[in-house]
């Protein structure tokens, strides 16, 4: 017998564009994919058992406590089993109890337990689309992970033209198999990224910081998901968020909170990359009431922070990698160099903040990578999410 090239699980819910999840079950049927479909009550009003279950070969799943079928938690047991969850149509209201974490029926329920790739298709009247609160929750989702397919513009079913349609089932298989054929040249490692500042604290309003936005830390940890890899994003504060499952995020502060947690699972990862901004000095002795106004001058004492990326260069393995970052105003080459050698990494991201639309707080970044055998790679002025990827390149043919 031959073996499926994927499991999708295909959730349908109450819209007139149900009818056209029909040539999307035998989209991937006709193309090698296993499918199983759950669909809700309401979804049932529009589509009939026999035509899903002949076109999936597969008994459709409708209820949460389904007492015909073998005995198994069916929401965990078909959220393991597929490799993407497509739902389509997706309804406002599905939308809505996926953003919100509310599990009341099968559907809903199997996306709260999926940890796979989740693609939502909406689909509803152009009004409801555009309807603020609708609009928030497909950001919610976005931020949560999720692929959105869009809808169409186009004649909608309920007699009116605008943006609602759902996408053609052509399209959204492709976006489908687009993604799961990627190639994940960091499937089945551990990657391990700092990202954004550190703040250190004076007293318990103020602290000591710096400019990161830590973009270029997030796009790390994004294209190293995309590319397979389990992500340990070690992250100071910013209000970017993380959108793909694969990364675990842990939030710090100070430079000894993210050093606590660099140490903590280093020794676990295959790859180590240090994107973040962390404080070179701290406040020696922070106060623990707010520092009150009164002399024309304060003085501050600080101590040196603990460097991170030398004190992981000290006890890493042969085989783990170490990627550092310099950032650098004056004798750019030179000061990457000597951080590369002192401490022990195996590839310095040199940022040169001469050049325009490079380093601290600007979307795009302009890099030159120096290796431990001192062969160097260019990366022009380029989206930060480019450049993360060229990185990561390096780093993929250096393994
Ligand atoms: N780094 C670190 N821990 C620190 C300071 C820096 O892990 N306490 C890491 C950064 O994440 C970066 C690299 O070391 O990957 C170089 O950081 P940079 O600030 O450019 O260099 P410093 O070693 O701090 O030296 P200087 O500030 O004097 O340039």
């Amino acid at each position: 017998m031959e073996t499926a090239r994927g499991h999708i699980v295909i959730g349908i819910t109450g819209g007139i564009a149900a009818y056209k999840t029909m040539t999307l079950i035998r989209l991937f049927k006709k193309n090698g994919y296993e499918v199983k479909v759950v669909a809700t009550p309401h979804a049932m009003e529009f589509v009939t058992r026999t035509t899903i279950e002949t076109l999936s070969q597969n008994p459709l799943y409708v209820d949460l406590f389904d007492h015909s079928k073998p005995y198994d938690v069916q929401h965990i047991a078909l959220a393991d089993w597929a490799d993407a969850l497509v739902v389509a149509p997706a309804t406002a209201n599905i939308i809505g109890k996926y953003a919100h974490g509310i599990a009341d029926d099968l559907l809903s329920t199997i996306l709260l337990a999926c940890q796979k790739p989740v693609f939502i298709a909406p689909a509803m009247n152009d009004k409801m689309y555009e309807e603020p609160s609708v609009q928030q929750n497909i950001t919610l989702l976005r931020q949560k992970g999720c692929m959105i397919i869009s809808p169409n513009s186009g004649s909608l079913a309920c007699g009116t033209a605008g943006t609602g349609r759902m996408q053609e089932p052509e399209e959204i298989y492709q976006d489908v198999v687009q993604y799961l054929q990627k190639p994940q040249p960091l499937s089945g490692k551990n990657v391990m990224i700092t990202a954004g500042p550190t703040y250190e604290p004076i007293d318990p309003v103020r602290f000591v910081g710096n400019r990161s936005s830590g973009l270029m830390g997030f796009a790390l940890a994004e294209t190293a998901a995309e590319m397979g890899a389990q992500v340990t994003l070690v992250t100071g504060p910013t209000h970017l968020h993380c959108q793909h499952p694969n990364i675990r995020r842990v939030d710090v502060e100070t430079a000894e909170e993210m050093y606590q947690q660099c140490m903590l699972v280093q020794a676990q990862q295959d790859i180590m990359i240090m994107a973040a901004a962390v404080a070179d000095y701290t406040p020696a002795d922070p106060a623990p009431e707010k520092i009150k106004k009164k002399d024309d001058q304060l003085q501050l004492q600080l101590t040196k922070t603990k460097d991170i990326l030398a004190s992981i260069g000290k006890v890493k393995r042969e085989n783990q990698l170490l990627v550092g970052f310099a950032l650098e105003t004056e004798h750019e080459r030179e000061n990457a160099l000597k951080k590369l050698h002192n401490k022990n990494a195996d590839m310095i991201v040199l940022n040169s903040l001469r050049d325009k639309g490079a380093g601290f707080g600007t979307p795009t970044n302009k890099v030159l990578m120096i290796t431990k055998d001192e062969q160097t790679f260019e990366s022009e002025l380029k989206s930060k999410a480019d450049i993360a990827h060229d990185i990561l390149q390096v780093v993929c043919n250096m393994l």
